[in-house]
Protein backbone atom coordinates (compact mmCIF):
# COMPACT_ATOMS: atom_id res chain seq x y z
CA UNK A 1 0.00 0.00 0.00
CA UNK A 2 1.05 3.47 -0.81
CA UNK A 3 1.79 5.59 1.89
CA UNK A 4 3.88 8.72 0.30
CA UNK A 5 1.50 10.49 -1.96
CA UNK A 6 2.19 13.36 -4.52
CA UNK A 7 -1.00 14.93 -6.06
CA UNK A 8 -0.71 17.31 -8.83
CA UNK A 9 -3.20 19.82 -9.32
CA UNK A 10 -4.02 18.81 -5.48
CA UNK A 11 -5.96 22.28 -4.70
CA UNK A 12 -8.62 22.11 -6.73
CA UNK A 13 -11.98 20.61 -7.24
CA UNK A 14 -11.09 16.93 -6.86
CA UNK A 15 -8.14 17.55 -5.85
CA UNK A 16 -9.26 19.39 -2.19
CA UNK A 17 -11.36 16.44 -1.95
CA UNK A 18 -9.06 13.59 -2.87
CA UNK A 19 -6.33 14.93 -0.12
CA UNK A 20 -8.69 15.70 2.29
CA UNK A 21 -10.47 12.19 2.35
CA UNK A 22 -7.29 10.51 2.28
CA UNK A 23 -5.68 12.32 5.20
CA UNK A 24 -8.28 11.66 7.20
CA UNK A 25 -8.85 8.10 6.24
CA UNK A 26 -5.39 6.82 6.14
CA UNK A 27 -3.14 7.67 9.60
CA UNK A 28 -0.28 6.21 7.84
CA UNK A 29 -0.46 8.61 4.60
CA UNK A 30 1.39 11.93 3.73
CA UNK A 31 0.34 14.10 0.93
CA UNK A 32 2.49 16.35 -1.13
CA UNK A 33 0.66 18.79 -3.67
CA UNK A 34 1.85 20.01 -6.28
CA UNK A 35 0.13 22.93 -8.01
CA UNK A 36 0.52 25.94 -9.55
CA UNK A 37 -2.32 27.79 -7.98
CA UNK A 38 -4.43 29.16 -11.44
CA UNK A 39 -7.55 30.85 -10.98
CA UNK A 40 -9.11 27.12 -10.26
CA UNK A 41 -6.30 26.17 -7.22
CA UNK A 42 -6.95 27.61 -3.71
CA UNK A 43 -5.26 26.84 -1.00
CA UNK A 44 -8.11 27.63 1.13
CA UNK A 45 -9.42 24.47 -0.25
CA UNK A 46 -6.53 22.72 1.58
CA UNK A 47 -7.34 24.65 5.31
CA UNK A 48 -6.55 22.16 7.90
CA UNK A 49 -4.55 19.76 6.28
CA UNK A 50 -0.66 21.03 7.19
CA UNK A 51 -2.60 20.44 11.08
CA UNK A 52 -2.41 17.11 10.35
CA UNK A 53 1.93 17.28 9.92
CA UNK A 54 1.83 15.04 6.80
CA UNK A 55 1.13 17.34 4.42
CA UNK A 56 3.24 19.77 2.07
CA UNK A 57 2.10 22.10 -0.67
CA UNK A 58 4.40 23.37 -3.30
CA UNK A 59 3.73 26.08 -5.41
CA UNK A 60 4.63 24.60 -8.92
CA UNK A 61 3.70 24.13 -12.38
CA UNK A 62 3.84 20.55 -14.40
CA UNK A 63 5.61 22.24 -17.29
CA UNK A 64 8.69 22.96 -15.28
CA UNK A 65 11.05 20.03 -15.17
CA UNK A 66 13.34 21.12 -13.03
CA UNK A 67 10.49 22.28 -10.58
CA UNK A 68 8.57 19.07 -10.64
CA UNK A 69 11.90 17.10 -10.26
CA UNK A 70 12.79 19.11 -7.47
CA UNK A 71 9.94 18.77 -5.38
CA UNK A 72 9.71 14.74 -6.33
CA UNK A 73 13.35 14.92 -5.12
CA UNK A 74 11.87 15.85 -1.70
CA UNK A 75 8.76 14.54 -1.29
CA UNK A 76 10.38 10.82 -2.76
CA UNK A 77 6.39 9.52 -3.05
CA UNK A 78 5.52 5.90 -3.70
CA UNK A 79 2.72 6.82 -5.92
CA UNK A 80 1.60 10.43 -8.25
CA UNK A 81 -1.94 10.63 -9.08
CA UNK A 82 -1.62 13.44 -12.00
CA UNK A 83 -4.52 15.34 -11.80
CA UNK A 84 -3.33 18.88 -12.56
CA UNK A 85 -5.36 20.30 -15.88
CA UNK A 86 -7.28 23.05 -17.41
CA UNK A 87 -10.63 21.60 -16.91
CA UNK A 88 -13.21 23.80 -17.89
CA UNK A 89 -14.79 22.73 -21.66
CA UNK A 90 -16.24 26.48 -22.05
CA UNK A 91 -12.64 28.18 -20.87
CA UNK A 92 -11.03 25.52 -23.47
CA UNK A 93 -13.82 27.05 -26.68
CA UNK A 94 -12.59 30.67 -25.61
CA UNK A 95 -8.57 30.07 -25.62
CA UNK A 96 -7.28 26.24 -26.02
CA UNK A 97 -3.74 27.51 -25.67
CA UNK A 98 -3.27 26.83 -21.67
CA UNK A 99 -5.06 23.28 -22.72
CA UNK A 100 -2.40 22.59 -24.64
CA UNK A 101 0.16 23.68 -22.33
CA UNK A 102 -0.84 22.24 -18.64
CA UNK A 103 -2.78 19.24 -20.29
CA UNK A 104 -0.34 18.24 -22.80
CA UNK A 105 2.99 19.54 -22.46
CA UNK A 106 2.67 19.02 -18.59
CA UNK A 107 1.35 15.46 -18.96
CA UNK A 108 4.48 15.02 -21.17
CA UNK A 109 6.70 16.36 -18.12
CA UNK A 110 4.68 14.24 -15.36
CA UNK A 111 5.57 10.81 -17.53
CA UNK A 112 9.34 12.38 -18.05
CA UNK A 113 10.14 12.20 -14.26
CA UNK A 114 8.55 9.01 -13.78
CA UNK A 115 10.28 7.92 -16.47
CA UNK A 116 13.30 8.86 -14.82
CA UNK A 117 12.31 7.24 -11.48
CA UNK A 118 12.10 3.74 -11.77
CA UNK A 119 9.43 2.19 -9.66
CA UNK A 120 7.69 4.70 -9.24
CA UNK A 121 3.33 4.64 -9.88
CA UNK A 122 1.57 7.24 -11.94
CA UNK A 123 -2.23 7.87 -12.58
CA UNK A 124 -3.08 9.88 -14.98
CA UNK A 125 -6.33 11.37 -14.32
CA UNK A 126 -8.28 11.39 -17.48
CA UNK A 127 -12.27 12.02 -18.24
CA UNK A 128 -14.89 10.24 -20.00
CA UNK A 129 -14.98 13.35 -22.59
CA UNK A 130 -12.27 11.60 -24.24
CA UNK A 131 -14.67 9.41 -26.40
CA UNK A 132 -16.77 11.83 -27.49
CA UNK A 133 -21.10 11.56 -27.41
CA UNK A 134 -23.17 9.49 -27.43
CA UNK A 135 -26.32 8.84 -29.27
CA UNK A 136 -29.48 8.22 -27.09
CA UNK A 137 -28.48 4.18 -25.98
CA UNK A 138 -25.11 2.55 -25.23
CA UNK A 139 -22.08 3.57 -22.46
CA UNK A 140 -18.79 4.24 -22.95
CA UNK A 141 -16.75 1.08 -22.69
CA UNK A 142 -12.72 1.48 -22.04
CA UNK A 143 -11.19 0.04 -25.09
CA UNK A 144 -13.46 2.74 -27.40
CA UNK A 145 -11.85 4.54 -30.04
CA UNK A 146 -11.10 8.02 -28.77
CA UNK A 147 -13.48 10.64 -30.75
CA UNK A 148 -13.06 14.37 -28.29
CA UNK A 149 -14.88 16.78 -29.17
CA UNK A 150 -13.55 20.22 -27.62
CA UNK A 151 -10.01 21.20 -27.08
CA UNK A 152 -10.50 20.35 -23.73
CA UNK A 153 -11.16 16.66 -24.32
CA UNK A 154 -8.49 16.86 -27.38
CA UNK A 155 -6.19 17.63 -24.93
CA UNK A 156 -6.66 15.52 -22.62
CA UNK A 157 -7.08 12.49 -24.85
CA UNK A 158 -3.57 13.64 -26.08
CA UNK A 159 -2.44 13.19 -22.26
CA UNK A 160 -4.19 9.47 -22.46
CA UNK A 161 -2.47 8.52 -25.83
CA UNK A 162 1.16 9.76 -24.60
CA UNK A 163 0.64 7.79 -20.97
CA UNK A 164 -0.30 4.61 -23.12
CA UNK A 165 2.59 4.96 -25.35
CA UNK A 166 5.21 5.20 -22.06
CA UNK A 167 3.67 2.55 -20.53
CA UNK A 168 4.18 0.03 -24.02
CA UNK A 169 7.58 1.72 -25.11
CA UNK A 170 9.43 2.37 -21.80
CA UNK A 171 7.55 0.06 -19.28
CA UNK A 172 6.23 2.82 -17.73
CA UNK A 173 3.93 1.41 -14.10
CA UNK A 174 1.34 3.79 -15.63
CA UNK A 175 -2.89 3.77 -14.97
CA UNK A 176 -5.38 5.82 -16.47
CA UNK A 177 -8.76 6.79 -14.81
CA UNK A 178 -11.76 8.17 -16.64
CA UNK A 179 -14.63 9.59 -14.76
CA UNK A 180 -18.09 11.41 -15.71
CA UNK A 181 -19.37 14.42 -14.24
CA UNK A 182 -18.46 15.20 -10.54
CA UNK A 183 -20.35 17.40 -7.71
CA UNK A 184 -19.36 18.41 -4.45
CA UNK A 185 -17.30 20.70 -1.98
CA UNK A 186 -14.94 23.23 -3.53
CA UNK A 187 -15.90 22.91 -6.97
CA UNK A 188 -15.31 26.31 -8.82
CA UNK A 189 -18.96 28.16 -9.66
CA UNK A 190 -18.24 28.03 -13.46
CA UNK A 191 -19.19 24.44 -13.51
CA UNK A 192 -22.78 23.47 -13.79
CA UNK A 193 -24.16 22.76 -10.55
CA UNK A 194 -21.96 24.78 -8.34
CA UNK A 195 -22.99 28.54 -10.68
CA UNK A 196 -26.71 26.88 -10.52
CA UNK A 197 -26.46 26.85 -6.98
CA UNK A 198 -25.02 30.29 -6.61
CA UNK A 199 -27.15 31.69 -9.02
CA UNK A 200 -30.23 30.53 -7.39
CA UNK A 201 -29.18 31.19 -4.26
CA UNK A 202 -28.71 35.08 -5.15
CA UNK A 203 -32.31 35.60 -7.51
CA UNK A 204 -29.86 35.78 -10.80
CA UNK A 205 -30.60 34.05 -13.89
CA UNK A 206 -29.68 30.57 -14.73
CA UNK A 207 -27.90 30.21 -18.20
CA UNK A 208 -29.08 26.61 -19.31
CA UNK A 209 -27.22 25.84 -23.07
CA UNK A 210 -29.36 25.21 -25.79
CA UNK A 211 -32.43 22.68 -24.82
CA UNK A 212 -31.07 21.64 -21.45
CA UNK A 213 -31.63 18.24 -22.31
CA UNK A 214 -27.87 16.96 -23.00
CA UNK A 215 -27.40 14.18 -20.40
CA UNK A 216 -24.47 14.10 -17.80
CA UNK A 217 -23.76 11.25 -15.97
CA UNK A 218 -23.23 12.41 -12.12
CA UNK A 219 -21.25 10.91 -9.94
CA UNK A 220 -20.58 12.39 -6.26
CA UNK A 221 -16.41 13.37 -5.88
CA UNK A 222 -16.14 11.20 -3.09
CA UNK A 223 -17.05 8.01 -5.26
CA UNK A 224 -14.17 9.63 -7.56
CA UNK A 225 -11.74 9.83 -5.08
CA UNK A 226 -12.25 6.38 -4.18
CA UNK A 227 -11.91 4.98 -7.65
CA UNK A 228 -8.66 7.09 -8.09
CA UNK A 229 -7.47 5.47 -4.76
CA UNK A 230 -8.17 1.75 -6.06
CA UNK A 231 -6.90 2.72 -9.48
CA UNK A 232 -3.48 4.38 -8.03
CA UNK A 233 -2.90 1.04 -5.43
CA UNK A 234 -4.28 -1.47 -7.78
CA UNK A 235 -4.73 -1.28 -11.32
CA UNK A 236 -2.93 -2.64 -13.96
CA UNK A 237 -0.54 -0.74 -15.29
CA UNK A 238 -1.51 -0.15 -19.31
CA UNK A 239 -5.42 0.26 -18.81
CA UNK A 240 -7.71 2.65 -18.52
CA UNK A 241 -10.67 2.16 -16.05
CA UNK A 242 -13.74 3.99 -16.49
CA UNK A 243 -15.87 5.59 -13.40
CA UNK A 244 -19.30 6.95 -12.98
CA UNK A 245 -22.10 7.40 -11.22
CA UNK A 246 -24.72 5.50 -12.97
CA UNK A 247 -26.57 8.53 -12.38
CA UNK A 248 -28.05 9.78 -16.03
CA UNK A 249 -29.81 13.25 -15.93
CA UNK A 250 -30.73 15.88 -18.79
CA UNK A 251 -29.01 19.02 -17.10
CA UNK A 252 -33.05 21.05 -17.26
CA UNK A 253 -33.42 18.27 -14.37
CA UNK A 254 -30.68 18.57 -12.17
CA UNK A 255 -31.33 22.52 -12.64
CA UNK A 256 -35.01 21.96 -11.78
CA UNK A 257 -33.50 19.85 -8.69
CA UNK A 258 -31.58 22.72 -7.12
CA UNK A 259 -34.09 25.37 -7.78
CA UNK A 260 -36.89 22.86 -6.04
CA UNK A 261 -34.49 21.97 -3.17
CA UNK A 262 -33.80 25.35 -2.32
CA UNK A 263 -37.62 26.86 -2.88
CA UNK A 264 -36.51 29.09 -5.87
CA UNK A 265 -39.36 29.60 -9.13
CA UNK A 266 -38.72 28.38 -12.21
CA UNK A 267 -38.77 31.34 -13.67
CA UNK A 268 -35.14 32.14 -12.94
CA UNK A 269 -34.25 29.62 -15.89
CA UNK A 270 -32.89 31.49 -19.05
CA UNK A 271 -32.33 28.68 -22.00
CA UNK A 272 -29.26 30.77 -23.73
CA UNK A 273 -26.81 29.64 -27.26
CA UNK A 274 -25.77 26.45 -26.70
CA UNK A 275 -22.05 25.66 -26.62
CA UNK A 276 -20.27 25.31 -29.60
CA UNK A 277 -19.97 21.85 -30.82
CA UNK A 278 -22.00 20.57 -27.21
CA UNK A 279 -21.64 16.92 -26.59
CA UNK A 280 -24.89 15.75 -26.02
CA UNK A 281 -24.96 12.01 -23.93
CA UNK A 282 -22.63 10.68 -21.44
CA UNK A 283 -22.84 7.42 -19.69
CA UNK A 284 -20.15 5.25 -18.64
CA UNK A 285 -20.05 1.35 -18.43
CA UNK A 286 -17.88 0.79 -14.77
CA UNK A 287 -17.90 -2.97 -15.07
CA UNK A 288 -14.20 -3.14 -15.82
CA UNK A 289 -13.40 -0.94 -12.82
CA UNK A 290 -16.24 -2.63 -10.41
CA UNK A 291 -14.56 -6.46 -11.96
CA UNK A 292 -11.14 -5.18 -11.21
CA UNK A 293 -11.11 -2.56 -8.32
CA UNK A 294 -14.27 -3.49 -6.62
CA UNK A 295 -15.72 -0.05 -7.27
CA UNK A 296 -18.91 1.28 -7.05
CA UNK A 297 -20.43 4.81 -6.38
CA UNK A 298 -22.16 4.79 -3.07
CA UNK A 299 -23.72 8.25 -2.55
CA UNK A 300 -26.76 8.70 -4.61
CA UNK A 301 -27.59 11.86 -6.25
CA UNK A 302 -30.22 13.09 -3.78
CA UNK A 303 -27.69 12.35 -0.62
CA UNK A 304 -25.40 13.87 -3.15
CA UNK A 305 -27.32 17.36 -3.76
CA UNK A 306 -28.31 17.43 -0.38
CA UNK A 307 -24.70 17.57 0.84
CA UNK A 308 -23.26 20.00 -2.30
CA UNK A 309 -26.17 21.94 -1.06
CA UNK A 310 -25.21 22.70 2.62
CA UNK A 311 -22.33 23.04 1.99
CA UNK A 312 -22.16 25.79 -0.74
CA UNK A 313 -24.88 27.90 1.92
CA UNK A 314 -22.53 27.05 4.38
CA UNK A 315 -19.00 28.30 2.26
CA UNK A 316 -20.10 31.21 0.93
CA UNK A 317 -16.82 32.59 2.38
CA UNK A 318 -15.38 30.40 0.27
CA UNK A 319 -17.29 31.14 -2.27
CA UNK A 320 -16.26 34.90 -2.04
CA UNK A 321 -12.78 33.83 -2.63
CA UNK A 322 -12.81 32.42 -5.37
CA UNK A 323 -15.02 34.55 -7.24
CA UNK A 324 -11.97 36.43 -7.91
CA UNK A 325 -11.42 38.92 -11.05
CA UNK A 326 -9.92 36.09 -13.37
CA UNK A 327 -13.47 34.32 -12.73
CA UNK A 328 -15.37 37.51 -13.21
CA UNK A 329 -13.61 38.14 -16.52
CA UNK A 330 -14.91 34.30 -17.66
CA UNK A 331 -18.19 35.11 -16.17
CA UNK A 332 -18.92 38.37 -18.54
CA UNK A 333 -16.50 36.44 -21.53
CA UNK A 334 -18.99 33.37 -21.74
CA UNK A 335 -22.48 34.88 -20.45
CA UNK A 336 -23.12 38.65 -21.09
CA UNK A 337 -24.21 38.05 -24.67
CA UNK A 338 -25.91 34.82 -24.07
CA UNK A 339 -28.45 36.26 -21.38
CA UNK A 340 -28.93 39.24 -23.34
CA UNK A 341 -30.63 37.10 -25.78
CA UNK A 342 -31.62 35.02 -23.07
CA UNK A 343 -35.72 33.15 -22.89
CA UNK A 344 -37.33 32.38 -19.88
CA UNK A 345 -38.98 28.69 -19.62
CA UNK A 346 -41.71 28.26 -21.02
CA UNK A 347 -43.99 24.88 -20.33
CA UNK A 348 -43.47 23.82 -24.02
CA UNK A 349 -39.65 23.99 -23.51
CA UNK A 350 -39.90 22.43 -20.02
CA UNK A 351 -40.94 18.36 -21.49
CA UNK A 352 -38.18 16.37 -21.80
CA UNK A 353 -37.26 15.01 -25.79
CA UNK A 354 -35.40 12.28 -27.01
CA UNK A 355 -31.89 12.78 -27.05
CA UNK A 356 -29.92 11.84 -30.57
P1 LIG B 1 -9.92 22.02 -11.35
O1 LIG B 1 -9.90 22.97 -12.50
O2 LIG B 1 -10.85 22.28 -10.22
O3 LIG B 1 -8.46 21.93 -10.71
C1 LIG B 1 -7.30 21.83 -11.51
C2 LIG B 1 -6.10 22.06 -10.61
O4 LIG B 1 -4.91 21.98 -11.43
C3 LIG B 1 -6.06 23.45 -9.95
O5 LIG B 1 -5.70 23.33 -8.60
C4 LIG B 1 -5.01 24.19 -10.74
O6 LIG B 1 -4.34 25.21 -9.98
C5 LIG B 1 -4.05 23.07 -11.12
N1 LIG B 1 -3.26 23.38 -12.32
C6 LIG B 1 -3.71 23.87 -13.50
N2 LIG B 1 -2.67 24.06 -14.35
C7 LIG B 1 -1.56 23.64 -13.68
C8 LIG B 1 -0.18 23.57 -14.02
N3 LIG B 1 0.26 23.97 -15.22
N4 LIG B 1 0.67 23.07 -13.12
C9 LIG B 1 0.23 22.67 -11.89
N5 LIG B 1 -1.04 22.75 -11.50
C10 LIG B 1 -1.93 23.22 -12.39
O7 LIG B 1 -10.16 20.59 -11.96
P2 LIG B 1 -10.93 19.33 -11.35
O8 LIG B 1 -12.34 19.42 -11.72
O9 LIG B 1 -10.51 19.16 -9.94
O10 LIG B 1 -10.28 18.16 -12.25
C11 LIG B 1 -9.11 17.48 -11.82
C12 LIG B 1 -8.76 16.45 -12.89
O11 LIG B 1 -9.83 15.54 -13.06
C13 LIG B 1 -8.49 17.05 -14.27
O12 LIG B 1 -7.43 16.33 -14.84
C14 LIG B 1 -9.78 16.82 -15.02
O13 LIG B 1 -9.53 16.71 -16.40
C15 LIG B 1 -10.22 15.50 -14.42
N6 LIG B 1 -11.67 15.24 -14.42
C16 LIG B 1 -12.55 16.14 -13.89
C17 LIG B 1 -13.91 15.82 -13.83
C18 LIG B 1 -14.92 16.79 -13.25
O14 LIG B 1 -16.12 16.53 -13.35
N7 LIG B 1 -14.51 17.88 -12.62
C19 LIG B 1 -14.35 14.60 -14.34
C20 LIG B 1 -13.43 13.70 -14.89
C21 LIG B 1 -12.09 14.03 -14.90
O1 LIG C 1 -17.56 14.61 -18.09
C1 LIG C 1 -16.43 14.93 -17.33
C2 LIG C 1 -16.16 16.40 -17.46
O2 LIG C 1 -17.18 17.07 -16.72
C3 LIG C 1 -14.78 16.81 -16.95
O3 LIG C 1 -13.79 16.20 -17.74
C4 LIG C 1 -14.61 18.32 -16.99
O4 LIG C 1 -13.39 18.70 -16.42
C5 LIG C 1 -15.75 18.96 -16.21
O5 LIG C 1 -15.67 20.36 -16.31
C6 LIG C 1 -17.09 18.47 -16.74
O6 LIG C 1 -17.32 18.95 -18.09
P1 LIG C 1 -18.75 19.47 -18.59
O7 LIG C 1 -18.56 20.38 -19.73
O8 LIG C 1 -19.70 18.34 -18.76
O9 LIG C 1 -19.18 20.27 -17.26
P2 LIG C 1 -19.96 21.65 -17.06
O10 LIG C 1 -20.30 21.73 -15.61
O11 LIG C 1 -19.25 22.80 -17.66
O12 LIG C 1 -21.30 21.41 -17.89
C7 LIG C 1 -22.20 20.36 -17.56
C8 LIG C 1 -23.36 20.44 -18.53
O13 LIG C 1 -24.11 21.63 -18.26
C9 LIG C 1 -22.96 20.53 -19.99
O14 LIG C 1 -23.87 19.81 -20.79
C10 LIG C 1 -23.05 22.02 -20.31
C11 LIG C 1 -24.17 22.47 -19.40
N1 LIG C 1 -24.07 23.87 -18.92
C12 LIG C 1 -22.92 24.25 -18.32
C13 LIG C 1 -22.77 25.54 -17.86
C14 LIG C 1 -21.48 25.98 -17.20
C15 LIG C 1 -25.14 24.73 -19.05
O15 LIG C 1 -26.22 24.38 -19.58
N2 LIG C 1 -25.00 26.01 -18.59
C16 LIG C 1 -23.85 26.46 -18.01
O16 LIG C 1 -23.79 27.66 -17.64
Amino acid sequence: MATRWFVTGGAGFIGANFVRGLLARRRDSHVTVYDALTYAGHEISLDGCTRTGRFALVRGDVCDADALDAALRDASPDVIVHMAAESHVDRSIHGPAPFLRTNVDGTFRVLEAVRARPGLRVAVVSTDEVYGSLGPTGRFVEGMPLAPSSPYSASKAAADLLTLAYVHTYGLDAVITRCSNNYGPYQMPEKLIPLMILSALRDQPLPVYGDGMNVRDWIFVDDHCAGIELAAERGRAGREYNFGGECEKPNLEVVETILRKLDKPRSLIRFVTDRPGHDRRYAMDIARATEELGFRPSVDFETGMERTLRWYQDNLDWCAAVEDERHRTHMRANYERRLEAGAEPSADRAAPEETR
